[in-house]
């Protein structure tokens, strides 16, 4: 049976989703539809989840785990296991750079220190104007694209430290 969000409660120690959000949730159990009858559909899910929130709310664990009759548990694992899902709210733009050997040997470093100093920001932090977080992370399963990076969820690569400047032009002219 399909829950309302109304029902939906928030774990203790998470932030509730906030009222100006709510809508979307009903936005999410339409997209959740399709992906009933899937094996293994948690992680598109999720990702559609991320998509119109830019993280996961608790609330969409939820109603994910109710919507495909998984566990709870089992969606809240896999959002804590891949790198590209978030249960806080994040900025508008998260840059994720692969840190895993062959992207470092592909000049990841330098990616990330181009990234750093375009934005003024270290890694992990978010930049003076609230738009950025650069975080650095595991393999991104773009190893053909090395040095690869995702901005938000869309892939990138090879990015090269040259290409900075263009990149974060286009995010902040909301051509990204
Ligand atoms: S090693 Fe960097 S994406 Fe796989």
């Amino acid at each position: 049976m399909a829950i309302h969000h109304t029902e939906l409660e928030t774990p203790p120690g998470r932030q509730p989703l906030p009222e100006s959000e709510r809508p979307k949730l009903e936005t999410l159990r339409e997209q959740l539809q399709p992906l009933k009858e899937l094996p293994g559909s948690s992680i598109e899910a999720l990702y559609a989840a991320q998509d119109l929130f830019s993280y996961v709310p608790p609330e969409a664990i939820t109603m994910i785990a109710e919507e495909l009759s998984i566990p709870e548990s089992q969606v809240f694992g896999v959002v804590t296991f891949y790198t590209m899902f978030s249960l806080e709210p994040q900025p508008p733009y998260v840059l994720r750079v692969c840190r895993d050997l062959s992207c470092h040997l592909a000049g990841a470093p330098k990616l990330i220190g181009a990234l750093e100093e375009e934005l003024g920001v270290r890694r992990g932090h978010t930049s003076p104007d609230g738009k950025f977080t650069v975080e650095v992370v595991s393999c991104l399963g773009l190893c053909d694209k090395q040095p690869a990076m995702l901005v938000n969820l869309d892939q990138h690569g090879p990015v090269m430290p040259d290409d900075v400047p263009d990149l974060l032009g286009d995010l902040r002219n909301g051509a990204g």
